[in-house]
């Protein structure tokens, strides 16, 4: 039978098998995938890990420094972070077209990853938290012709958009691609994980800036930020976090009247999106209950200056996406 203390025990045999006396880099990314990922490969390898951060700023509250202070200060693995706030925000000022939008995040992620591994030094190995169900998907694309090893062409956490230049094509090291998502979190929780992280919400790799639709601003991430938490704490003290696939905030580019205190206001609507969906291809909007929106509203309505308005998006998808963007 499967255990979590087989997989570990036999995942750093075969680390150590593979990578040999060579360096490996990882992308951490937050989620459950690259956090088991970094363990293991730690425990195997130790200092010939690099684990780089990059912060594109467009995570959710808090959550850089939670996942900064969790690997430095409770795992001891030391993690480059790269702030490159500034950049991601440069590279999509004035952007208005999601699909725009998402290409340009993309290449500044393999532009920063480039720099970064490049002024690190020399790696064999790219660390990539492939899972099971991937590895079938990209059976193909990942091979080279030549040698018939897989090689990385792309990063995960960015699937989606963009490929690695030719000149950083690393070997791949992928322990988790013989497991399933519920596997990872049992392998995440066994090595002590957070429950945040071992049960996060998917969240897209763009980020917060394709929960902001049109132009992407500091005051509006600062702005969905604040809403978002909101929504993540509502949702969680009513113990309807595992219910849901997905719930989060998005912040629209329009303003509408209304009033507060004895003053019109003139602010930003929030849209709740809050989903049930199996595997993410179809999705359902959530029945969630009155008081539940009702406490959701107020408090965004009340705690978060521009805002004076929650819609709640009753779109299922198809026809609708789960984004917004
Ligand atoms: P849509 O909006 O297409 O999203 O219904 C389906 C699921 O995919 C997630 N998503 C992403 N995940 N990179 C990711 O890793 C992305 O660029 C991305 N875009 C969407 C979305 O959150 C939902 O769970």
């Amino acid at each position: 039978t499967w255990t979590t203390a087989a997989f570990v025990e036999e995942s750093i045999r075969e680390i150590r098998a593979r990578v040999g006396e060579k360096r490996v880099l990882l992308a951490l990314s937050g989620g459950v995938d690259s956090s088991t990922l970094a363990f293991l490969l730690y425990k195997a390898i130790g200092e010939q890990l690099t684990c780089v951060f990059i912060d594109q700023g467009f995570m959710r509250k808090l959550e850089p420094e939670r996942l900064l202070k969790l690997f430095q200060e409770q795992f001891h693995i030391p993690v480059e972070y790269v702030n490159a706030r500034d950049r991601f925000i440069k590279a999509i000022a004035d952007i208005i077209d999601p699909e725009e939008k998402r290409r340009r995040i993309g290449h500044e992620f393999i532009r920063v990853f480039e720099e970064t591994s490049k002024k690190l030094g020399h790696f064999d190995y790219l660390a990539q938290g492939t899972l099971y169900p991937d590895v079938i998907e990209s059976a193909d694309t990942n091979v080279d012709p030549k040698t018939g090893e897989r090689v990385a062409v792309k990063i995960k956490s960015h699937h989606n958009v963009g490929g690695l230049p030719k000149d950083l094509r690393f070997k791949l090291v992928e322990p988790l691609r013989k497991l399933f998502k519920d596997e990872v979190r049992k392998v995440g929780r066994s090595i002590g994980l957070p429950e945040e992280i071992v049960q996060r919400q998917p969240f897209p790799g763009p980020g917060l800036a394709i929960r902001i639709l049109g132009k992407v601003t500091a005051e509006g991430l600062n702005i969905l930020r604040d809403a978002d938490l909101i929504v993540r704490q509502e949702i969680n003290q009513c113990g309807l976090y595992h219910d849901y696939w997905q719930a989060f905030a998005v912040l629209l580019p329009i303003r509408s009247v209304g009033v507060m205190g004895d003053k019109r206001t003139y602010a930003y609507p929030i849209v709740l999106r809050i989903v049930t969906s199996e595997d993410g291809m179809t999705a359902d909007w959530a029945r969630v209950p009155y008081d539940v929106l009702e406490g959701i509203s107020n408090r965004i309505v009340n705690e978060v200056k521009g805002v004076n308005r929650v819609v709640y998006d009753i779109t299922s998808k198809p026809p609708g996406t789960i984004e917004w963007e």
